[in-house]
């Protein structure tokens, strides 16, 4: 069926939502009343619906934020809540919804999407390749019996919403991948589906250095002891560092084990005594270059490298990111011109995962993803390197 723009958008009115709610309940196995209360909380234009003949077959969120690469805030859609109605399902609906949404953000200027992909072929057909990991981290309770209490602890007041937020970003746009977070993101952290997270500030002289969020989740009885879920753990100091597994470890008589999401290197593992922890991959998660050239300028790039990548780029949905592009690399930042003799050559699938450093140029052209010579693969591991991207937030 050819589909026009026009088909694609927020939904409407009360009728469209009460459908996107529909789908959502049944795509995700959610109650029918649930689904309602989370697509109302999330408002019409965090929705997108496509139309066939009128009616709404398939939804997904659209999530506006940003996303730290190479430090520096890149404006990415997430996208998230993909789900056709069952009944439309198998006859390319979600297809084209996803080819509908990019063009969308395109049109937006913005030149990045970012999801969870729950199958694989369906968004690497539209651009999507594996760019980034999130791991769950899991650690005996009573392996905490370290760190130190110099700091005070308290729990979160209103009040400390600014402060929280700008430690948040003090870490995060060191952390390679991490999101530039914006309302939805948040109330995750602060107010998970289901259940309660309470907040702890650690508190310095220069005020908040650090905090957490954590969820108590009782046992199945008869056991006692509980799971304590972090929905966010960051600690913008060592002292913080400290301070927060000090207190995590505080809760070891009726805890067995802590856990939260993210990188299966985080720097706070480094403080432990032994690898008394589990670490897990959850799901890799997926990019789309929208804009090539957007999208390289926008990220942040290694202050003391230099260098210029002559690119050939296939894209079969956007012609302007389709052919020869010089990208040019130097103090910090990166200029892309058309152009150039094209000596690495990839889809753009592809230059998304070397784009965010989860897989560099040689080991993209050791599985035949990229074709180069030695000098550009030399270039772009040296342009692209960085630790593995990761993300701790689900959209
Ligand atoms: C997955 C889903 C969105 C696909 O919708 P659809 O309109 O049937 O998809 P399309 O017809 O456009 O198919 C595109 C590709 O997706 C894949 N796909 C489709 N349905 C699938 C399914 N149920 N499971 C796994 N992969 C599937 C196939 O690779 C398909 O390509 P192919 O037909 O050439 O093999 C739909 O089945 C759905 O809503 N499922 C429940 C919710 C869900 O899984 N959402 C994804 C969250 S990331």
């Amino acid at each position: 069926m050819e589909q026009t723009q026009a088909d694609f958008s927020p939904p409407r009115d009360a009728q469209e939502q009460a459908a996107v709610a529909d789908i959502v309940a049944q795509a995700f196995a959610m109650s029918p009343a649930d689904s309602l209360t989370l697509v109302q909380r999330v408002g019409a234009a965090g929705y997108r619906v496509l139309r066939e003949d009128g009616r709404v077959a398939s939804t997904l969120s659209y999530l506006r934020m940003g996303q730290w690469l190479g430090g520096r805030s890149v404006p990415i859609v997430g996208v998230g809540s993909v789900g056709v109605s069952p009944a439309h399902r198998g006859s390319g609906v979600a297809t084209r919804m996803m080819q509908a949404l990019l063009r969308e953000v395109r049109a937006e200027g913005v030149p990045l999407s970012v999801l969870y992909p729950a199958t694989q072929p369906l968004y690497r057909r539209v651009g999507y390749e594996l760019a980034g990991s999130r791991f769950e981290v899991r650690v005996r309770a009573g392996e905490l019996e370290l760190g130190e209490r110099s700091l005070s602890v308290r729990p979160v007041r209103p009040s400390d919403e600014a402060a929280i937020t700008e430690c948040y970003r003090r870490v995060a746009q060191h952390r390679q991948g991490w999101l530039d977070r914006g309302v939805n993101a948040w109330s995750r952290v602060r107010q998970p589906r289901g259940e309660v997270a309470y907040g702890y500030v650690v508190e310095g002289t220069s005020g908040v250095e650090g905090y957490v969020y954590l969820v108590r989740r009782a046992p199945p009885p008869p056991q006692l002891r509980q799971e304590i879920f972090l929905t966010d753990l960051v600690a913008s100091t060592p002292a913080a560092a400290r301070r927060l597994l000090r207190f995590l470890g505080d809760h070891r008589s009726l805890a067995h084990e802590v856990a939260w999401f993210g990188a299966s290197n985080d720097p706070l593992l480094m403080l432990l005594r032994e690898q008394a922890y589990q670490v897990k991959l959850h799901m890799h998660w997926m990019a789309r270059l929208v804009d090539v050239r957007g999208a390289m300028e926008a990220r942040g790039w290694p202050e003391e490298v230099s260098g210029a990548l002559h690119l050939e780029v296939d894209d079969d949905l956007f012609p302007e990111n389709q052919g020869r592009f010089v990208l040019e690399v130097s103090g910090g930042g990166a200029r892309v011109r058309a152009g150039g003799d094209g000596r690495m050559r990839l889809h753009v699938r592809d230059l998304a995962s070397l784009y965010t450093g989860f897989q560099s140029a040689e080991a993209l052209r050791q599985v035949g993803l990229v074709q180069a010579d030695d000098g550009s693969v030399r270039t772009a591991s040296a342009l692209f390197a960085s630790v593995a991207p990761s993300l701790c937030d689900m959209f």
